[in-house]
């Protein structure tokens, strides 16, 4: 495998919740990962084990107490807030396990709200949502608000504004757990079908629906990286 095909990279990464303190929490100890272009990881674990810590540490929304990340060559941890702003908005896109859409806004206006408005004018910033939204399958709900949506219609919504900005890296923390039986099987039709296209994909997840399509499966327990499978055959 050619380095460049390395994404992320972390070395001895930890976090500490309040450190140094009687309620210090270890969430994270010395991991040390190496996540692919264009592969489906999942991050495995019963709750606690820390993997909506180190989805949060991947995708430059906090930052490790020691240890250091790699976002390609660069450490994420020594850049500056605005820096790591810039990375999320450019290069990574979130899936939330609550979706995170705005209750006012309609489904259009949700996935095009990460478009700067001084970039693109409205006209384009509907056009950009609405063909996504056409993609998800979701071509008539585009002026229909969350409310008016089912939950798995909320998560395209949800997905198509994580694509929007065309990232080159897809972050989802526990996609599986607001949504039916159906929209699970949707949802993995929709990863499946971006990591043929290229794209690098990590799961956080304990919903075994998602493990035959992994790449590679990183087991956490208590903070600690338990071990890691990779899948020679994956559907
Ligand atoms: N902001 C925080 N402050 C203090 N402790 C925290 C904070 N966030 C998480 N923790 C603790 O860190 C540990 C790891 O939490 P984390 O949310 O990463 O686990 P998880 O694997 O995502 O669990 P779940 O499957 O329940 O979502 C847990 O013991 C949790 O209580
Ligand atoms: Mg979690």
């Amino acid at each position: 495998m050619n380095i460049n095909n390395i994404v992320f990279k972390t070395e001895g990464l930890s976090k500490y919740y309040n450190p140094n303190r009687p309620e210090e929490i270890k969430a994270l100890m010395d991991i040390n990962i190496e996540i692919k272009r264009g592969q489906i990881t999942i991050l495995s674990g019963p709750s606690g084990s820390g993997k909506t810590t180190l989805i949060s540490l991947l995708g430059a929304i906090d930052r490790p107490t020691e240890g250091k990340i790699f976002l390609h060559d660069e450490e994420l941890s020594v850049l500056s807030d605005e820096s790591l702003a810039l990375i999320r908005r450019k290069k990574i896109g979130f899936i939330f396990q609550d979706f995170n859409l705005i209750p006012r806004l309609s489904a259009w206006e949700n996935v095009a709200y990460p478009l700067i408005p001084i970039v693109y004018n409205e006209k384009e910033r509907k056009g950009r949502a609405a063909a996504l939204l056409e993609r998800l399958g979701l071509g008539k709900r585009i002026n229909h608000t969350p409310e008016e949506m089912s939950g798995g219609e909320q998560q395209r919504v949800s997905i198509a504004r994580a694509l929007i900005n065309n990232p080159e890296i897809l972050i989802a923390d526990e996609p599986s757990s607001n949504i039916d039986a159906k929209a699970i099987e949707n949802l993995i039709l929709i990863l499946t079908d971006l990591r043929k296209k290229g794209m690098t994909i990590i799961i956080s997840t304990h919903d075994e629906v998602f493990y035959p399509h992994a790449d590679i499966k990183i087991n956490l327990k208590e903070g600690i990286l338990i071990d890691i499978e990779q899948r020679m055959q994956r559907t």
